[in-house]
């Protein structure tokens, strides 16, 4: 084992840094999951969990990652040969949809520029041409982690009820839960999808299904095969904070404190929070003179900021020079943005001071690798993080 000095730099756009106190928890004794102690701790983090989420109802917790919500919302809500409309904004977008494909359901895909974010107008003109309501679901990305680009959801909703249409809305809000303002009952969502490895702050291993009556409803109807995924067995077992099976009764421990944090800072510090290291990042970005992959202010995102290098300049060596150089991990660029975007995730337990470490080494790495560049893009971000730079209007508000 080589030791680099130093606490690695973990800027992917997740997994991200765990805090300490999550770890503490974590590392406690395994509990007896059918225990009393452990029917304690369900019912908590099952209540409380909701909150994040902005809803009153049910969120299923399963031991997986977040492929396996993604497929818990499917299979839970449709039958075989359902056609779902789909929005490509990237990489996430359209793994999603090549899910639907194996799943044997038939998704009809809005093409994307992988620039911008869903076209709401684009979704209410297609469910308007659905006249016999053979579109069973809608389901898009909040926060499309290959491009930063994040999506308006209130816009999505009011474009499906403007066209009368009785299609669920499924959301991933994988990479934006708990860092980007989210309000699953609000805004009408049906199934929301989730994962601990993003702004929960916990390592990789659980997901989420936050579900709504409508959603339920469905699930009693919708015949594709099920089994560790279905909801009904969970909910039943749920009701006394116990799960069907083994959960993973450590991560549980560690979401109990995950929340305790949330909490003690306030949901919406946290989201400011975000919003600041954000525009700070961008403002750096704009100032060493390189384009931001997302093409729309009211778009960007607040969890991570995906960077064009210029042609001719290789992201990946990039990144690999700031690894060596700094012992910090960036996001690679995905699908066609392979090697010519890097990805900065400021998102989870991050700090002014976390950010400026980062940006830092980003200028390392382009000092070190002749790109040119702009001097004093940290400055910049400097000035947003002191309070020196406009106030920031949040995207949803923005867009409203
Ligand atoms: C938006 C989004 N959706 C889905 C996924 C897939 O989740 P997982 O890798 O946890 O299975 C990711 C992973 O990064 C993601 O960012």
């Amino acid at each position: 084992m080589t030791y680099a000095p130093g606490r690695h730099f973990l800027q992917i756009p997740g997994p991200t840094n765990t805090p300490l106190p999550i770890l503490a928890a974590i590392a406690k004794p395994t509990i007896d999951h059918r225990g009393p102690e452990f029917g304690e701790l369900g019912l908590n983090v099952l209540q409380r969990i909701r909150t994040v989420f902005k809803t009153e109802n049910p969120v299923i917790i399963y031991p997986c990652s977040g492929t396996g919500a993604w497929e818990a919302a499917l299979v839970n809500t449709l039958s075989p040969g359902d056609r779902l409309l789909m929005f490509e904004t990237g990489w996430f977008s359209t793994l999603w949809s090549s899910m639907t494909n194996a799943l044997d359901l038939r998704p009809d895909v809005i093409r994307g520029d992988w620039r911008t974010g869903v076209k709401a107008d684009a979704i209410e003109e297609a469910l308007r041409a659905d006249t016999g309501h053979g579109i069973k679901a809608v389901a898009v990305v909040h926060n499309e982690t290959s491009t930063g680009v994040t999506s308006n959801i209130a816009a999505v909703r009011r474009a499906i009820d403007s066209a009368r249409h009785p299609a669920l809305l499924l959301v991933d809000t994988i990479s934006s839960l708990g860092s980007i303002d989210f309000r699953h009952d609000e805004w009408g969502v049906d199934v929301t999808v989730g994962g601990s490895q993003k702004g929960l702050m916990l390592p990789p291993g659980l997901a989420f299904n936050a579900i709504s009556q409508k959603a339920v409803a469905a699930s009693k109807r919708a015949k594709l095969r099920r089994s560790f995924l279905g909801w009904d067995e969970m909910l039943s077992a749920n009701e006394k904070g116990y799960f069907p099976y083994t959960p993973s009764t450590n991560l549980l421990q560690g979401l109990k404190v995950a929340l305790d944090l949330i909490e003690e800072e306030g949901l919406d510090q946290v989201f400011a929070r975000h919003d600041r290291a954000a525009l700070a990042t961008r403002r750096a970005v704009e100032h060493w003179g390189f384009e931001i992959q997302c093409r729309n202010e009211a778009e960007y995102s607040s969890s991570l900021t995906a960077v064009r290098l210029p042609d001719g300049h290789s992201a990946d060596e990039l990144r690999k020079e700031i690894l060596q150089r700094t012992n910090m991990s960036l996001g690679n660029g995905l699908g066609p943005l392979a090697d010519r975007v890097f990805r900065i995730g400021h998102l989870g337990d991050f700090s002014n001071a976390s950010l400026l470490g980062t940006l830092s080494s980003v200028e390392i790495g382009l000092k070190a690798r002749g790109i040119p560049y702009r001097i004093g893009g940290v400055n910049a971000a400097i000035d947003v993080l002191s309070g020196n730079s406009p106030p920031i209007v949040h995207a949803v508000e923005a867009a409203e």
